[in-house]
């Protein structure tokens, strides 16, 4: 099992940036966890962020053919305004999760809505880096039960 982790704009400040609501801990070190959590899982895990939507979307779209069996997502605010984003997920059509640090609905209204909640298989929102974690847990049983019906 081969799982991608791609992650969105100004989340390579985590750890500096408003602290607040992200916390102090960096996008390397929840990385680091993910990486510890996927070995102990027994799952491959590639990760990769970017600032930018085109990028995230040819990120999406190199699934297409390849052997990734999943995503999990932290779409930053790319979530609440890519339609881009939404129709390469779908184009690929794997299973996802989408996460997100911080409690979204506790925050700005324009924060409720996200293009990519509605189609995914789950998504974790507000349990600080744990989102991740929580996140990459639930997309390996969402796919050990694909696999278990195919
Ligand atoms: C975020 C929430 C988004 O609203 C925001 O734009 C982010 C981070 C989160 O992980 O809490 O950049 O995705």
């Amino acid at each position: 099992m081969r799982i991608l982790c791609i992650t969105g704009p100004n989340l390579n400040l985590l750890g500096l940036r408003e602290t607040g609501i992200y916390g102090k801990v960096t996008l390397a070190d929840i990385t680091k966890l993910l990486e510890h959590l996927a070995k102990n899982l027994s799952v491959d895990f590639d990760s990769y962020q970017s600032n930018h939507e085109g990028e995230l979307v040819d990120k999406v779209q190199q699934c297409l053919g390849s052997n990734y069996d999943g995503i999990l997502i932290n779409p930053g605010a790319y979530g609440h305004t890519s339609i881009a984003l939404r129709d390469a997920l779908k184009a690929v059509s794997l299973p996802f999760v989408e996460v997100h640090v911080s409690n979204v609905y506790a925050r700005e209204e324009f924060r409720h809505k996200t293009y990519l909640s509605d189609f995914a298989s789950g998504v974790v929102i507000g349990f600080g880096p744990n989102s991740y974690l929580l996140g990459l847990r639930g997309l390996v049983e969402v796919l050990h039960e694909i696999t278990n019906r195919a």
